[in-house]
């Protein structure tokens, strides 16, 4: 397990940023933490991390954002079940070559793959984030 505490959100883009390197194609990252804890910010970093250039916006509107084919990002907080995931096409996604980070995986639990990575981050007192990662 590795844990990180980060000071200010330019180190959870950097974070991000490193934890990229080491993802294979197919890689379905959970991440885990309350609203605002800074996981669109971490996936920012994967973004710079895998040399996409387009700015990574949080997809509360469109469920899910593809980057170029290499990176999918989810943002499944208004969605309400697996089969709704299945019905949208969303779990396509997670076998087309490219990672996938998917904020509020609970809520399409019944829908995830069998092996996934998860990625926590906890707010501490302030700025101060704690970011862990298997
Ligand atoms: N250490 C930190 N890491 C990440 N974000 C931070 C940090 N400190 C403050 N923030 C702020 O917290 C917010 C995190 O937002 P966001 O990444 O959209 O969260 P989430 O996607 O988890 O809801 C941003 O406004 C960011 O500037
Ligand atoms: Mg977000």
């Amino acid at each position: 397990m590795a844990v990180f505490v980060t000071k200010n959100a330019g180190e959870t883009v950097d974070l991000g940023r490193k934890y990229a390197l080491g993802l294979k194609p197919n890689d379905v990252v959970l991440l885990r933490g309350e609203m605002g804890a800074g996981k669109t910010a971490f996936v920012k970093g994967v973004a710079l991390g895998l040399g996409i250039d387009e700015e990574v916006l949080s997809p509360t509107y469109a469920y899910m954002n593809d980057y170029s084919g290499k990176l999918y990002h989810f943002d499944c907080y208004r969605l309400d079940g697996g089969e709704q995931a299945e019905a949208l096409g969303l779990t396509d996604y997670f076998y087309a070559g490219g990672v996938c980070f998917i904020e509020w995986p609970q809520n399409i639990a019944s829908a995830l793959p069998d092996e996934c990575k998860t990625v926590t981050i906890e707010k501490l007192g302030g700025d101060e984030r704690r970011i862990s990662y298997e």
